[in-house]
């Protein structure tokens, strides 16, 4: 359903009504106007309620009154203005006296206090909560918003807002609510020249040519997302840091952006380069014990402040993947962590020092070595050693984001340390926002898993919020890596995830599907049909994702020397990086236990490891983690590992395939934009997730020996390889890895020039779907055309961006055409017309009855 344009009725004129607000009611609707359905609001549309539903909010005051004055405060007015506006249709009003009649009355919870006695209103509220709910004043009815502080009425704001834009009853509010955790901060892998490190949306909405943009209003519009959901800190750039960016140069450049953050409630933050005293303090060391290194801490840090004096505190990634750290001169984490805390301290400032240590080095031939076990072993002994503004980030697996871990063990190992979990909402692992993936569940797995650290209900959320150890703070990090795609992360659908970590860092206890739900309702509609099939769909992405890719914890199975994104299954092996899965001839998975392995186990508390060290209680979907074992091994389900991998790769890719037809039959509810967009890359996932599928299934039936018991790895009915195809100007080459590619091969159309696939159809006359297989290379746009005889029925131009230029299992595409009527003896034709530097390659052709 396409947004209708909002039309601005009833009256405007108020006395209280200010000119200045004029204009912001009339830029609120031009702007819906002209990002109508682009993506760009995300869940914050606001569209109009009309009908039956419209009655409930009939009681909803339009005068809105402000108790205090701060620039939050007024966000969290001309937000509630612009979104009541805009969902009634009719104008809400800021007023700046009481007067009799309903109200909307906005402020601190002490102020409200002062002006509304009902033993309703809470007496008191953490930091960053709020309490809404109704009073009845002498003047009055009045609804009220109050907050502990300016961002607890702006989440208040929200709050309301989302509950209206959800389309729920609203009659009886009574509602207060309280963050988990102080810390809920959104990390950017942003870099100076505007690129982003593992960013699939455009480049850098904060960067260009090594500065901060002179438009910022994508930046403002961003915190407005974040702060809807109750992000309270922004880092924005790369933890591979660049040193400048805390120069004086740079300074002014900060200032803007925590400007521009700064009314929304966000405190902006940056990483930083550790090795900084040498490359902008001109000091020949960085020593953090080196007292010419603690000056120019402090010096820094002093004069950061004065630009931003509201920093939120910095971010550090030392001593891994190349990063300088403290190991250079012999020192500790702590040493590194506090000289940069102390500096930091007296400006209420925090760091971050990331826990994500390990030496991408590692001997992979012995058979000891684990990277998983990096993190615990590197911070668990500094326990007690870090100062209170320290906060340890602690990815949310000992790995690396893949797409099944256990939790890290180090959550359970620090007392006296404060401690956020970093969850990634960018899909490096997971798709890159081309395969829909929603994460919130992998995420409530780990963050529900106990780890029994003080006997049992140490759930993972409660030992970072600080509660189970008594700190006094700790929280979530999500690395979001939004870009200047309108849309902000690509994939319409991606957005859940952004969404779904601000729930979950202000509360862990949301369920996936309540995540899901409110999500697509202010998204898309409440539409039973549209709320069943989206919600549907994002619950199952994730077990679907992993169902063709990386089984039962075994690592992601993706090229990880590369982009991270197709298949590469031995890219993980024979190197240092340590993703290891160790398969071989007879078995599959890293042995971790204490018995026979790595002994990473034992960094579980007892009751933890008893259950991981025994092969029986290890859950399935983890076994390959944690053990080594025979292809031919049994799981809990009667199948044999090798049995499973073959099965859930064609459950995976036939349930990607369905999605395509679930969203299809949501054509009539969605906006013909977003219901495009979403279609073409599902249509383009499900092709995707068969490369996956054949290419982890030819694998492990190559290296098991053991074939699968449904016949069904390299005879996929109807395809016919390019290189058996007659072939004109084309050449036939070996693909690398091999199995990416139908049969090894691919017929590749060299730069410059039209080159022809040639295949005499000899089935059974009928209609068919004829998908062509073929490889995207980044440096250029091939055009593709298929078709029979005389007739084409499909062509396209090949011009995706995949971060490869060659034919392996990232740039591997499908293209279908659909309902194509053949008969004996007709002639498909693949053609490829390049020009240089751009080649082409065909992998094959599949023609299978239609079924639409
Ligand atoms: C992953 C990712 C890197 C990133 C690193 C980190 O390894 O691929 O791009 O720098 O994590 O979190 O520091």
């Amino acid at each position: 359903m396409a947004r209708s344009r909002i039309a601005v009725r009833g009256n405007l004129r108020s006395p209280s009504v200010s000119v200045a607000h004029l204009v912001l009611l009339l830029c609120v609707f031009r702007v819906a106007d002209v990002y109508a359905e682009s993506g760009y609001d995300a869940w914050l549309r606001y569209p109009r309620i009309d009908g039956a539903v419209r009655d409930r909010y009939a009681s909803i005051p339009r005068r809105l009154m402000l108790a205090g004055d701060s620039p939050v405060l007024r966000t969290a007015r001309d937000e509630t203005v612009r979104g009541l506006s805009s969902l009634l249709g009719e104008p809400a009003v800021p007023i700046t006296s009481r007067g009799s009649g309903s109200v909307i009355i906005m402020g601190l919870l002490d102020r409200i206090r002062m002006l509304v006695d009902d033993p309703g209103v809470p007496t008191q509220l953490r930091a960053d909560g709020f309490w809404i709910g109704r009073v009845v004043t002498r003047e009055g009815p009045a609804l009220i918003v109050a907050g502990q502080n300016d961002r607890g009425v702006l989440y208040g704001a929200f709050a309301l807002l989302r509950r209206i834009a959800a389309h729920a009853d609203i009659a009886q509010l009574n509602e207060r609510e309280e963050p988990a955790a102080p810390v809920r901060w959104i990390n950017h892998w942003d870099n100076l020249d505007g690129t982003i490190e593992r960013g699939y949306a455009g480049r850098s909405i904060f960067f260009d040519s090594g500065r901060v943009v002179d438009d910022l209003t994508r930046v403002r519009d961003y915190a407005r997302l974040l702060a809807s959901v109750g992000i309270n800190g922004l880092t924005i750039n790369n933890v591979n840091a660049n040193a400048q960016v805390i120069s004086d140069a740079f300074l002014p450049q900060l200032a803007r952006v925590a400007d521009t953050l700064r009314p929304w409630g966000i405190a902006l933050s940056v990483s930083i380069d550790f090795s900084s005293p040498m490359r902008i303090g001109g000091l020949d060391t960085f020593d953090p014990l080196d007292a010419r290194v603690i000056s120019f801490w402090k010096g820094r840090v002093d004069a950061i402040y004065k630009a931003v004096p509201d920093l939120g505190g910095f971010v550090l990634k030392a001593d891994s993947e190349g990063r300088l750290g403290p190991s250079a001169y012999g020192r500790t984490h702590a040493d590194a962590a506090n000289v940069i805390a102390r500096a930091l301290a007296p400006h209420n400032g925090a760091i971050f020092y990331r826990g994500f240590v390990y030496d991408h080095l590692m001997d992979w031939r012995n058979q000891k070595n684990d990277r998983a076990r990096a993190a615990y072993d590197n911070f668990r002994k500094l326990d007690g050693q870090f100062d209170a503004n320290v906060i340890l980030q602690i990815k949310h697996g000992p790995i690396d984001f893949q797409v099944r871990e256990p939790a890290s063990p180090l959550f359970g190992a620090l007392q006296k340390t404060n401690q956020a979990i970093e969850l990634q909402i960018t899909q490096e692992y997971l798709g890159q926002q081309r395969h829909v993936c929603f994460i919130v569940p992998m995420w409530k797995r780990v963050l529900d898993f106990d780890m029994q650290a003080k006997g049992t209900g140490t759930q993972v959320k409660s030992l970072v919020s600080g509660r189970v150890f008594g700190r006094r703070t700790g929280g979530f990090v999500g690395v979001s890596n939004v870009g200047r795609d309108t849309n902000w992360l690509g994939h319409d659908l991606a957005m859940s995830n952004l969404y779904g970590f601000g729930r979950l860092a202000w509360n862990p206890d949301l369920q996936s599907r309540q995540i899901a739900d409110e999500w697509t309702k202010l998204t898309f509609s409440d539409t039973p049909q549209v709320v069943d099939t989206i919600a549907g769909m994002l619950l199952e992405s994730w077990p679907t994702y992993e169902n063709y890719t990386g089984p039962l914890g075994a690592g992601t199975l993706t090229d990880i020397i590369g982009v991270h994104y197709g298949p590469g299954i031995e890219s993980s092996e024979r190197n240092g990086w340590g993703q290891w899965h160790r398969s071989n001839g007879t078995g599959i998975g890293m042995d971790r236990t204490v018995a026979t392995g790595t002994g990473f186990i034992s960094q579980y508390s007892p009751a933890v490891a008893a259950v991981y060290e025994s092969l029986t209680s290890t859950p399935d979907d983890l076994l390959l983690f944690f053990h080594h074992v025979p292809y031919t091994y049994k799981l809990r389900s009667g199948k044999t590992v090798i049995q499973h991998i073959y099965d859930s790769h064609y459950e995976g890719a036939q349930n990607a395939a369905g999605f395509v037809e679930r969203w299809r039959r949501l054509e009539k509810f969605i906006d013909p934009e977003r219901h495009a967009s979403v279609l073409a890359k599902l249509e383009y996932q499900a092709g995707h997730a068969i490369v996956w599928r054949d290419a982890v299934n030819s694998w492990f039936q190559w290296i098991s020996g053991v074939p699968d018991a449904m016949g069904r790895i390299g005879r996929s009915p109807g395809r016919v390889e390019a290189e058996s195809m007659t072939l004109e100007r084309f050449s036939t080459g070996a693909v690398i890895p091999w199995e990416t590619a139908s049969g090894a091969q691919a017929a590749i159309c060299s730069a410059g020039g039209t080159c022809a696939a040639r295949h005499r159809y000899q089935g059974t006359a009928g209609i068919y779907d004829i998908a062509v297989q073929y490889f995207v290379e980044s440096d250029g746009a091939a055009r593709y055309a298929l078709s029979v005889g005389s007739r084409q029925v499909e062509s396209w131009v090949a011009d995706a961006q995949f971060g490869s230029n060659t034919p392996n299992g990232h740039t591997s595409t499908r293209r279908t055409a659909h309902r194509v009527t053949l008969a004996p003896g007709d002639e498909i034709r693949v053609e490829v017309s390049t020009m240089p530097p751009d080649g082409g390659a065909v992998d094959y052709i599949e023609i299978v009855p239609s079924d639409r």
